[in-house]
């Protein structure tokens, strides 16, 4: 479903990352954890082209694409197979909920609008509002304005969604209820990967955890190997810090 093998981005001088190799199968919830500033944001942004790699190959569902030379076509190729979903959710300030989730659908992929809003009104009832289709995004909770962020990544439909940081926005007490979506929507065996610092949430969701450190994966493996028989020095010192 997803492979990436040896990508490699610089900012300027800065080496973001280092040669990432990744394997994600369909249906599988792979977690991303790792300090500030390892560039877990910047590798999930570089998967759907947010960030342009410099060497690397992508490859997501029907998508292949060389990061040393690629066509426009291969590019928006690439895109169309990922759905992102941001930490400070990136809604329409002024579309109503609904209209949110629809947009990408009538715009992009030409749907009729009626039945775009069927699907939107099917996803609202997923991420539990179907009752706020026409509120404006400003006169919802942070916990609400992301799992319309999840509704309508869920939209389009994608090979797979791409989170970062979901929750980390959030006020505490609306954490669990967006990790609630997330779970039910893993449960559906929907690909995903998942930038968090949520870690009990990635110990009972993820398929798979990757630790990064400074551009490179240190560690992978399911959680109960990560977590529990962590391998590498620098992982255990993570894990002790947060945990
Ligand atoms: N657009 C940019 N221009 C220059 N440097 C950048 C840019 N984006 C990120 N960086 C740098 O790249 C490194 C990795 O950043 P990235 O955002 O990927 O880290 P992260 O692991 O997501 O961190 P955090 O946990 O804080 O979100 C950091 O040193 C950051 O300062
Ligand atoms: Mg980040």
């Amino acid at each position: 479903m997803i492979k990436v093998t040896n990508l490699r981005k610089k900012f300027k001088d800065l080496v973001v990352l280092d040669g990432i190799d990744i394997e994600v199968n369909r249906g599988e919830v792979v977690a991303i954890i790792g300090p500030s500033g390892s560039g877990k944001s910047t590798l999930l942004r570089c998967l759907n082209l947010l960030e342009t790699p410099d060497d690397g190959v992508i490859q997501i569902g029907e998508a292949t694409l060389n990061a040393k030379s690629y066509s426009r076509k291969e590019a928006h190729l690439l895109r169309q197979q990922t759905a992102m979903v941001f930490q400070n959710y990136n809604l329409f300030k002024n579309k109503t909920a609904l209209q949110n989730i629809t947009e990408s659908l009538i715009v992009t992929k030409k749907m009729k609008a009626a039945e775009a809003k069927k699907i939107g009104e099917a996803l609202l009832e997923q991420v539990g509002l179907a009752s706020k289709a026409d509120s404006y995004p400003i006169t919802l909770s942070g916990g609400q304005q992301q799992r319309i962020g999840i509704a309508r990544a869920l939209a389009v439909n994608p090979h797979a969604i791409l989170l970062d940081e979901p929750t980390s926005a959030l006020d505490p007490e609306l954490v669990s209820e967006v990790l609630q979506v997330i779970k039910g929507i893993a449960e559906r065996q929907t690909t995903m990967v998942i930038v968090t610092h949520e870690m009990a949430f990635a110990r009972e969701v993820a398929d798979k955890v990757i630790f990064m450190a400074d551009g490179h994966i240190v560690e992978q493996g399911t959680p109960e190997q990560l977590f529990e028989n962590t391998q590498n020095a620098r992982t255990k010192r993570f894990l002790q810090q947060i945990g």
